[in-house]
C-alpha cells in the first residue's frame, strides 16, 4: 500500500478516511485534524488562554505537544492522585514533556491535602475509586483553571472514550448525562471554566501511533482502578461496527454534536469556597469537612497547586 500524499510505502491504513499514509504524512494529517476540530467547533477562540489537563497517558501528552506545535501556547495541570507508582511515573512523564515544551505545569497532590490517596478517600466515602477521583479531579482542574487565569480547560478524551460514553448513556437513556455531554461546554466567568475536547474525532489507535512516531514518552499502564468493564465492552462493540462499516464512530459523534444543544443549568455557589455546586456546599468542601480539613486556609497558604515547585516555569 502506498501513501496517498507522497506515494512512498504507507505505514498506517486509515479505513475511516479510505486512505493510507506514511509516518510523516500521518503526523501532519493528525495535527491538521486537531486544528480543524478546534476551528470548526470553536473550541479555542481568539483571546482564549488554554491549559491542558495531562494525565501522563498518550492522549493528553500528545495533545499538549500538538497544541504547542500548532501555536496554541498551553500550560498543563496534573493531579497527583496518590496511586502509588502509577501516579509517580505519570508525573515524571509530564515533567519531561513540560521541559521539552518549555511550559509550566501546575501539580496538585491529593495526598498532601487529604493525607490520603484516592483509594483510601474512596473507601471512606463508600464510593468506587473512579467516582471519588472524578469529583476531586473536576474540582481541582476547574479551580486551577480559574485561579490561574486560564479561560479554557482542554482534555485528551478521544473518539473511543466519547463514543463509548455516549453509547452507554443512550443505552440506559441517561438523559441527565446525555444532554450534558458535549465537546465544548461553556463556563461561567470567574466560577466555571469552559471545557473542550479537541481529540474527539481521533481514535485511540491513531493517538497511539502518533505518540510512538513522535517519540512521546508516556505511561503505558492504565490506572489500576479504571477498569470499567462496561466501557471496555462498549469500546469493543463499537470497534466491531467500525470494522464492518468504517467511519461509524465518526458519524455517530458528529451526528450527536450537530443535534445536541448545551443546556444551561441553574447553578448554586458553594457557601465555603464559592465554586459551583448543586446545593449549599460543593462535594469537595463536604469531603474536606468530613475529614476536618480547613480547605480555605489550605488553599490560601498553598494556592490551587501544592507541590514544592507548583509552577515548573522553564523560560
Ligand atoms: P480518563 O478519564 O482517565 O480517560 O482521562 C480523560 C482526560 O482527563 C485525560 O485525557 C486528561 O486530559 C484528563 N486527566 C485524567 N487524569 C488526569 C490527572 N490525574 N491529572 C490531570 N488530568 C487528567
Ligand atoms: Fe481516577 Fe484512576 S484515574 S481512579
Ligand atoms: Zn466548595
Amino acid at each position: 500500500m502506498k501513501c496517498r500524499v507522497c506515494g512512498q510505502p504507507a505505514n498506517i491504513n486509515l479505513k475511516a478516511y479510505n486512505t493510507a499514509l506514511c509516518a510523516e504524512d500521518f503526523i501532519s494529517f493528525l495535527e491538521n485534524r486537531v486544528l480543524h476540530t478546534i476551528k470548526k467547533y470553536h473550541l479555542i477562540e481568539d483571546g482564549d488562554i488554554p491549559v491542558v489537563a495531562v494525565s501522563g497517558g498518550k492522549d493528553s501528552l500528545s495533545l499538549w505537544h500538538i497544541m504547542n506545535k500548532l501555536g496554541y501556547g498551553a500550560d498543563g495541570i496534573y493531579i497527583h492522585l496518590g496511586i502509588g507508582e502509577y501516579s509517580d511515573i505519570s508525573l515524571t512523564k509530564i515533567q519531561h514533556m513540560a521541559d521539552t515544551l518549555k511550559r509550566k505545569v501546575y501539580i496538585f497532590n491529593v495526598h498532601d491535602l487529604f493525607r490520603k490517596g484516592i483509594d483510601e478517600l474512596a473507601r471512606a466515602m463508600r464510593r468506587p475509586p473512579c467516582s471519588a477521583c472524578g469529583m476531586v479531579k473536576r474540582y481541582i482542574m476547574n479551580r486551577v483553571c480559574i485561579d490561574k487565569g486560564y479561560t479554557v480547560l482542554v482534555t485528551g478524551h478521544n473518539i473511543d472514550d466519547e463514543a463509548s460514553a455516549l453509547f452507554g448513556n443512550l443505552l440506559y437513556w441517561k438523559r441527565e448525562y446525555l444532554w450534558k455531554k458535549n465537546m465544548v461546554l461553556h463556563g461561567i466567568e470567574g466560577h466555571l471554566s469552559k471545557k473542550v475536547k479537541p481529540l474527539f474525532l481521533c481514535s485511540e489507535r491513531e493517538m497511539a501511533a502518533y505518540a510512538i512516531l513522535c517519540n512521546i514518552d508516556y505511561i503505558y499502564e492504565e490506572c489500576p482502578f479504571s477498569v470499567d468493564a462496561k466501557s471496555l465492552v462498549y469500546k469493543g462493540m463499537l470497534n466491531k461496527l467500525e470494522e464492518l462499516s468504517p467511519g461509524t464512530k465518526i458519524r455517530f459523534l458528529k451526528g450527536y454534536v450537530k443535534m445536541v444543544k448545551e443546556e444551561v443549568e441553574e447553578r448554586d455557589y458553594c457557601a465555603i469556597c464559592g465554586y459551583p455546586s448543586y446545593g449549599g456546599k460543593c462535594n469537595f468542601c463536604r469531603l474536606l469537612e468530613r475529614f476536618k480539613i480547613q480547605g480555605n486556609i489550605y488553599f490560601e497558604e498553598h494556592g490551587a497547586c501544592n507541590l514544592d515547585s507548583p509552577q515548573r516555569m522553564v523560560t
